[in-house]
């Protein structure tokens, strides 16, 4: 299981030190969650930030657009530093369009869905995406509880990728989930098919935060993606 503590859950005044947090602790991913006041009430951060933070570490970022029509903000955030984009699928009418810009720009291309949204929605975007970020919270804040039904939707979108590859003979199709994860339950999301785990609360909120992120990968068992 990949591990990409969310720095939403960090001490917001000091960035610097959430990702030296990531990087003592083995992090693989920094999750960056962008929230715009509108698609969710909260507003977090801008192109600039995402810019300094990729000054300041070699992980890779990756960003969870929650913002109404991210297409407008797409090239500045890939330009700042972006390795992967996750749009919300409520939120983006010309998806495709979106994802190979994503693509094109050479980050990896994700969409996100809100847990009221069904797997299948994605159907026959499978081929134009690299990793799905299923929420298994609504999305706006950390510090919320695990909706359990989510779990189920990782094994359907399982199946659903795997027939997709076979038919396709296209990649693997990574499953990421996010929101309200940490070591109680990481370990039925490994079995269910998830290949990344977002860590917000569980990582930050802990006595030892980088000793957190190995913890939880290995509550998660030995299971590589
Ligand atoms: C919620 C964000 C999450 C959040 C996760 O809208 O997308 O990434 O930071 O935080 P926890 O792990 O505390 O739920
Ligand atoms: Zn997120």
């Amino acid at each position: 299981m990949r591990i990409a503590p969310s720095i939403l859950a960090a001490d917001l005044a000091d960035l610097a030190g959430a990702l030296a947090v990531c990087e003592a602790g083995g992090a693989d991913l920094v999750h960056v969650d962008v929230m715009d006041g509108r698609f969710v009430p909260n507003l977090t951060f801008g192109v600039p930030v995402l810019a300094a933070l990729d000054r300041r570490t070699d992980l890779p970022l990756d960003l969870h657009l929650m913002v109404e029509d991210p297409g407008r903000l797409l090239d500045e955030y890939l330009a700042a530093g972006a390795d992967r984009v996750a749009v919300h699928w409520e939120a983006t009418v010309h998806l495709d369009r979106e994802l190979s810009r994503i693509r094109d720009a050479g980050a990896a291309a994700g969409v996100a869905l809100n847990p009221a949204t069904p797997v299948e929605v994605l159907r026959d975007a499978l081929g134009a995406l690299d990793f799905v970020l299923l929420m298994s919270v609504n999305p706006g804040f950390a510090g919320q509880r695990f909706l359990p039904y989510a779990v189920e939707k990782a094994e359907r979108l399982r199946r659903l990728a795997d027939e997709h590859r076979a038919r396709s003979g296209g990649g693997r199709i990574e499953i990421e989930m996010d929101g309200g994860i940490g070591r109680g339950n990481i370990a039925r999301l490994a079995a269910a098919g998830v290949d990344t785990a977002v860590a917000g609360s569980s990582v930050f909120g802990a006595d030892d935060p980088a000793a957190e992120i190995s913890r939880l990968r290995s509550a998660a068992g030995a299971r590589q993606a």
